[in-house]
């Protein structure tokens, strides 16, 4: 495969140390941004304004490879339509105008797309175990997800080999969710959220990143694969793993779910909603998670974000 890899999203929580991966181990990145540049030395940054129809074609030159991160991010404003608009369209009408240019490129050397999927995919689903087979739910999230998967697969009659990772919540000491989650904890106002009983998939940033660089070389991985440690936790476990971790008491009872949903609205899915996803699928592949266990996880973190 052409070692030349197109990321978009690319100056993302994953996109970055991705990049970063991809060119310690000698492969070129180009990126597809909304901005002029990634601030990444040895990236060529490509512009695109998805909205408008706009790519630049040379994204493409020398390309052996996709991977398409760009989205709108999820919890970050509240969904109203047009937000929803957003969250959908930033992350299908983007791939489509990718697939616009292989079309019109006859000699386009793209033998693999590997794309960001999430959890969010089977909806609320209590204590189901979750496979790659399983159906999908049926809230906002889950419709996201399905329209997502599907026109990533539109590159089936291109030629390349597909790859989808339903991922789950991404750890960081860089930011994304824990840095929402361990806010009230690290005051000393944490506490479960509804009953608590909630399963919540997460995985390290080191080991989504270690993932794609996985599905990237492996050429056996086609398909949709569950992205979650095997660790699976519920809600009131999560809580109380990053209170013990951060040696924080948690005496505070848990936030009703109405409360939630008062304050949410239709959000309120991204902390109430139930999947326990399966991890089998992904580790018979031989990939390894670095973080099996969430308490190591988490203590990974906090040492490199106490260490600077
Ligand atoms: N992090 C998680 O916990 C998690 C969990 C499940 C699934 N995922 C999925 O994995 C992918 C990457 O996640 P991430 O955490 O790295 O995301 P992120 O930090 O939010 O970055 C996504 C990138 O997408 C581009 N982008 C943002 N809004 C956009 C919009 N409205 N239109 C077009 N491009 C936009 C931005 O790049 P430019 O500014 O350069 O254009 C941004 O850097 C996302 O699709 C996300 O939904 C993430």
């Amino acid at each position: 495969m052409n070692k030349t890899v197109l990321i978009t999203g690319g100056t993302g929580l994953i996109g970055m140390p991705l990049t970063k991966a991809l060119l310690a181990k000698g492969y070129s990145v180009h990126h597809l941004s909304r901005s002029k540049s990634s601030g990444i030395e040895g990236v060529k940054t490509f512009e695109w304004n998805i909205q408008e129809d706009r790519i630049d074609p040379a994204c493409l030159e020398n390309v052996g490879a996709i991977i398409h991160l760009a989205g709108e991010g999820i919890g970050s404003r509240p969904w109203t339509n047009r937000q929803k608009k957003e969250i959908i369209e930033s992350r299908t009408k983007s791939i489509k105008l990718i697939y616009g240019l292989m079309r019109e490129m006859t000699d386009h050397r793209v033998e693999a797309v590997i794309s960001a999927s999430g959890v969010g995919y089977y909806g609320n689903r209590a204590d189901e175990i979750l496979t790659e087979d399983s159906f999908p739910g049926g809230d906002f999230l889950a419709h996201t997800c399905v329209e997502w998967e599907e026109v990533v697969d539109e590159a089936e009659e291109l030629g390349p080999r597909i790859v989808k990772l339903r991922t789950g919540i991404v750890l960081s000491e860089k930011g994304g969710a824990l840095a929402k989650m361990d806010a009230p904890i690290k005051a000393g106002l944490g506490a479960p959220l509804g009953s608590g009983k909630q399963w919540m998939p997460w995985i390290h940033l080191d080991d989504i990143v270690a993932l794609y660089l996985h599905a990237l070389e492996n050429e056996q991985l086609e398909g949709t694969y569950n992205a979650s440690s095997p660790d699976i936790k519920t809600n009131e476990d999560f809580t109380k793993s990053i209170a013990k971790v951060l040696n924080k008491p948690l005496f505070l009872p848990a936030v009703p779910p109405f409360a939630l949903r008062l304050l949410l609205g239709e959000m309120c899915a991204l902390v109430l909603n139930s999947t326990r996803t399966s991890s089998d699928k992904i580790q018979g592949t031989g990939f390894n998670f670095i973080f099996e266990k969430l308490e190591d996880a988490l203590k990974t973190i906090y040492e490199r974000k106490t260490a600077g």
